[in-house]
């Protein structure tokens, strides 16, 4: 990895202010209220959701506006199988990647591909039946890349699956286990959208250029990809297994502090009180997952919350979504490298929720910066420079 360092002659910019607090769009899909700890999707609290609704009602109420009626799920789920299946020239290029490359860069890679081999579908202006087409197919997409890289042919998906019985299936071929998909369509529920973060204005920055849904959903996974936003899970269960046991927490997080790094699965832009998907998922982790990594997650948790109070006082930082995301993503049986394509599998459909939410009502979006640099330069030619 390289590392940029400033040129003497770089003008020392002011410190960010990563557009905090700053409205971005009008959207009556979700809400992030951050002093209350609260999300709610369409005028329903997540509480109402999580453990009740299916990933696939979720997703007939961010795309359509209500939760559905038994016929009107039941078409839902129809069209969603029929879309699931991938060209096969799209598993044709993930064949093309090396077995170590990134998931999430093999899941950008593959719908990109899908963009451009199936690029009379996705070239118009985007839709719904676009959104379900899209969305349908990144388990599809992940799951073949999943199977190529340890030698094994991609599986097609089958009938009467949901998405979460769909995914599991055509990631490790065999009929899932309700122990397995049922943690993971809440899983799925919980992170499906949440107001404006960085990746779903990565989408809606690109929707409103009017360029494809497609061009949208891709942009909007590489700013997921990042530790800042969705690629934390992963590296929280690197730090617990790199604490290993309880006597080695307290040491562990204080070094990691003094070194100055962020404890993976704490802090948030907009929560000042706890993400409420994070209690949900404490519950769940707690029931799913192996008790002693669980004893290890809840011990690990508390002293963080207890050293991060002491050391940012004032910054009121609480546990994030994707701490406990590790350990119920664990007990569904997911490497850690395939955590946070999970979330993007959950996230498509609130991606392109907002994407068709922006085309309706479109300005392009384009904001201003605060220019810190000189203006009056003269030209010199290169000999005297
Ligand atoms: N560990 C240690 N310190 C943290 C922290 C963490 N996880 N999260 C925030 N802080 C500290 C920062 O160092 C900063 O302290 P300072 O002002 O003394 O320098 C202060 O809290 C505010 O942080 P800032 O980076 O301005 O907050 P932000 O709103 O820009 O960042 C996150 C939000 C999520 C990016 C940040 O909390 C973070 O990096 N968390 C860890 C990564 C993570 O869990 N990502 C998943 C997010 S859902």
């Amino acid at each position: 990895m390289s590392t940029a360092t400033a040129s003497p002659n770089e003008i020392t910019l002011p410190k960010p202010e990563g557009l905090e607090g700053v409205v971005a769009a009008s959207t009556a899909l979700s809400h992030v209220f951050g002093e209350e700890g609260r999300l709610v999707y369409r005028g329903y609290d997540i509480h109402e959701l999580a453990g009740k609704a299916s990933f696939e009602e979720v997703a007939h109420l961010l795309w359509i506006g209500h939760l559905p009626t038994k016929a009107e799920l039941a078409a839902f789920q129809s069209k969603l199988e029929a879309n699931r299946e991938l060209p096969p020239a799209v598993i044709d290029v993930l064949r093309l990647l090396p077995d170590d490359a990134a998931p999430m860069d093999a899941l950008r890679t593959g719908l990109s591909a899908l963009g451009a081999i199936d690029s009379e579908h996705f070239d118009e202006t985007p839709d719904l039946d676009e959104a379900i087409a899209v969305a349908a197919r990144f388990p599809g997409i992940l799951a073949a890349f999943f199977r190529l890289r340890s030698g094994e042919q991609p599986v097609k998906p089958k009938a009467g699956h949901n998405t979460a019985q769909s995914y599991l299936y055509q990631l490790f071929g065999k009929e899932p286990e309700a122990r397995h998909w049922k943690p993971l369509d809440t899983y799925l529920v919980l992170l499906a959208d949440h107001g404006m973060n960085a990746s779903t204005f990565t989408a809606r920055v690109i929707a409103s250029t009017q360029s494809d849904l497609i061009s949208a959903l891709t942009g909007a996974v590489g700013a997921l990809k990042g530790p800042l936003h969705g690629g934390a899970p992963s590296k929280v269960l690197d730090m617990l297994h790199a604490i290993g046991d309880a006597d080695n927490v307290e040491k562990w997080l204080s070094n990691a502090l003094d070194n100055g790094e962020r404890l993976m699965g704490f802090g948030h832009r907009v929560y000042k009180a706890e993400d409420p998907r994070a209690e949900i998922l404490r519950e769940m982790a707690e029931t799913a997952s192996d008790p002693a990594f669980f004893k290890l997650s809840k011990l690990t948790e508390d002293k963080a919350l207890q050293m991060l109070n002491e050391r940012k006082p004032g910054r009121r930082l609480y546990t994030n979504v994707e701490f406990y995301s590790a350990a119920v993503l664990a007990a569904v049986g997911l490497p850690g490298d395939m955590f946070t394509p999970t979330f993007a599998v959950s996230r498509s459909v609130g991606w392109s929720a907002h994407v068709l939410e922006q085309v309706r009502n479109n300005r392009l979006i384009r904001p201003q910066s605060q220019f810190v640099g000189p203006t009056d330069k003269k030209f010199s030619a290169i000999e005297s420079r």
